[in-house]
């Protein structure tokens, strides 16, 4: 569903990405674990065609996102739902809103369908009784519940999420991971989650990989990755939050 070959990104003389390659199957979810300014943020914003790759492939659903036309670009950012590491909700408008504004307009959804739409999916992610609510007088936890909602309200085949738990204690981050593995099921939606959360990546993830030195340097399960034999690996299973 996702496909990068060898992706190379640099700003100025600073390589972020050197080379770097994945593939992630339909209905798959991949965590992207490594340090701080690695690139992980870059690759998600090369994939949905926010930043321009100097070289390498990406394909989604088939579709070439680095070369695409307007409408091929058009076609995949529509089926793409993006959950920002600010994860921002617009401040002036209730939450119920913020989710009729993502489908009016930009996926040309009829204004009474759009409020039921995300009246449904409010619920869906629990906050069935704060749907009038200003994000303001949401918890972190609960506006994280209503951005998860903002992105899922589109229908999206692919769900993109960076750091969806930063900031949150443990036993909500494992609510919010919770809710993300459960979403993913219930629609079939093709993940790929940032994260420096290991119990997060745990939970919501079949596969991860590091991003190290501008490629994904391991790869495999979360089992696999505990057991490799590299310092920095190592730091994210020793210190999990
Ligand atoms: N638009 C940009 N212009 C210039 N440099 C950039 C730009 N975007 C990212 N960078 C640089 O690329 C590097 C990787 O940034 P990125 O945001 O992908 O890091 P990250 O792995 O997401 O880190 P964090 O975990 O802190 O979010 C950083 O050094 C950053 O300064
Ligand atoms: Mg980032």
């Amino acid at each position: 569903m996702i496909e990068i070959e060898n992706l190379y990104k640099a700003f100025g003389s600073q390589r972020v990405l050197n080379g770097l390659s994945l593939n992630v199957k339909k209905g798959e979810t991949f965590s992207i674990l490594g340090k701080s300014g690695t690139g992980k943020s870059v690759t998600l914003k090369c994939i949905v065609g926010l930043l321009i790759p100097d070289a390498g492939d990406i394909s989604v659903d088939s579709m070439r996102v680095d070369v695409g036309d307007r409408k091929s670009l058009f076609r995949i950012r529509q089926m793409i739902g993006f959950l920002f590491q600010s994860g921002a909700l617009y401040d002036s408008m209730s939450v119920r809103e913020n989710l009729v504004f993502n489908l009016t307009r930009h996926h040309r959804v009829k204004h009474t369908e759009a409020r039921d739409k995300a009246a449904h999916y409010l619920t869906l992610v629990g906050l069935g009784n704060f749907i009038d609510r200003m994000p303001s007088e949401l918890s972190g936890g609960m506006r994280k519940r209503a951005a998860l909602a903002r992105a899922l309200v589109i229908e999206p085949q692919i769900l993109l999420y960076d750091e969806p738990t930063t900031g949150l204690d443990p036993i909500t981050s494992a609510e919010i991971s919770d809710l993300v593995r459960e979403m993913h099921s219930k629609f079939s939606i093709t993940g790929i989650v940032v994260t420096h959360d290991i119990l997060c990546a745990g939970i919501v993830s079949d596969r991860a990989g590091v991003l190290k030195d501008g490629v994904l340097k391991y790869t495999g399960t979360l089992n696999e990755l505990a057991g490799i034999e590299d310092e920095e690996v190592k730091g994210f299973f020793r210190n999990p939050l």
